[in-house]
């Protein structure tokens, strides 16, 4: 990833349609300017993009180490205590914005707490998303960027393969969850991606189960849904295994789900349609009957968020490129007995698309 080159994306992007830039920590500050702080919370920590010359860094002192992390050349950085008021530096750098557009970008995961504060200095902008700018390019990975998502599906994969060998008759899914997010940090994640799905038993017949004390047993079916960062990248993997036994007809459903995800795969190269890959895994489920409980998108753009464009829904009819990584993940939920889900990331090449986590996907009985 370089953030200079990034950011030099960003401004000549701005030219005729926006003043500027102004940005909050979260993944576009990260990409754009290499910092990547953690737990700031109510302080302010903003960075100022302008068209026509360097950026301005806002950053708590607790932070202040962090400005070595950042190869950007600032005009300036208002570095502030905590008996200071942070707002009066922000005045003034957005009074230095020249403002004939009347169009700001503004981070989209900020905080509606500064926003509010700042309302007032921003009134006479429309305010517009950053994202919608910054996913134009950020949806294609550069050969770095897909070297730190194959590592954080590598990462996954170990996480899987070590699960497998436990025991785990009689734990929690609680017990379960945090013990891949342990495993996840030993293999070298960075954090973990989004927050671990351990689903038992009829719990995984709800796609988004919050793992809860319910104790695996002989005859569950159950969905581990978890994924590593690594260097700010991410990774999403599902897979799902059966307790000692398998319920009665789960092994059909399993095979359908994975000939779903294997069909859609087949499909990917660079000019395919996302609706196009979100109709071939759809359509091998609806043929076998289980449509209706097929409740979601097929999958999710990946990257430096987990969930990002491009997104595979029914409706998208954008091409999807070379560079362009996102995740396939067909289920079926069937209410109040049990769910399947298999979820690979996958990278697409010129002509075919290659998946980055590699975990077995036979139906495993454990
Ligand atoms: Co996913």
């Amino acid at each position: 990833m370089d953030p200079k080159n990034n950011l030099k994306r960003l401004i000549s992007q701005m030219d005729d349609s926006y003043d500027g830039a102004l940005i909050t920590p979260g993944s576009n500050l990260y990409y754009l300017t290499g910092l990547n702080p953690k737990n700031v919370l109510e302080r302010l920590f903003s960075v100022i993009v302008y068209p026509d010359k360097k950026p301005v860094l806002i950053i708590p002192k607790l932070y202040e180490d962090y400005i070595e992390q950042s190869s950007i050349d600032f005009e300036n950085i208002y570095v502030w205590g905590d008996d200071q008021d942070p707002y009066k530096y922000l005045e003034k750098a957005l009074k230095d914005l020249k403002g004939c557009n009347k169009n700001l970008l503004i981070e989209d995961s900020m905080s509606a707490d500064v926003l509010m504060k700042i309302k007032d200095l921003l009134g006479k902008y429309s305010w517009s998303s950053l994202n919608s700018e910054t996913s134009r390019f950020r949806k294609i990975k550069s050969k770095e960027e897909v070297r730190h998502m194959k590592k954080a599906a590598e990462i996954a994969d170990h996480t899987f393969e070590a699960l497998l060998e436990e025991q785990l008759i009689g734990k929690t899914e609680i017990e379960l969850a945090s013990h891949i997010d342990l495993l996840l940090k030993e293999f070298g994640a960075s954090d973990t991606s989004f927050e671990t799905m351990v689903a038992s038993g009829p719990n995984s017949a709800n796609p988004h189960h919050f793992p809860s004390k319910r104790r695996l047993k002989e005859k569950d079916i159950v969905i581990f849904d978890y994924g590593a960062k690594y260097k700010g990248y991410c990774s999403d993997i599902s897979r799902t295994v059966a307790i000692k036994k398998a319920p009665e007809g789960s092994k059909k459903v399993y095979d359908i789900v994975k000939s779903a995800l294997s069909k859609s795969k087949e499909i990917v190269k660079a000019g395919i349609e996302a609706r196009h890959i979100d109709k071939q895994a759809r359509d091998v489920i609806v043929d076998e009957g289980f449509g209706e409980n097929f409740k979601h998108r097929v999958g999710h753009g990946i990257g430096l968020d987990a969930h990002e464009e491009p997104y595979l829904t029914g409706e998208n009819r954008e091409k999807i490129k070379k560079g362009m990584t996102f995740t396939i993940e067909p289920g079926i939920y069937l209410k109040g007995r049990y769910g399947i889900r298999i979820e690979d990331d996958i990278y697409t090449m010129e002509k075919e698309g290659k998946s980055l986590t590699k975990s077995d996907r036979e139906f495993i009985c454990l």
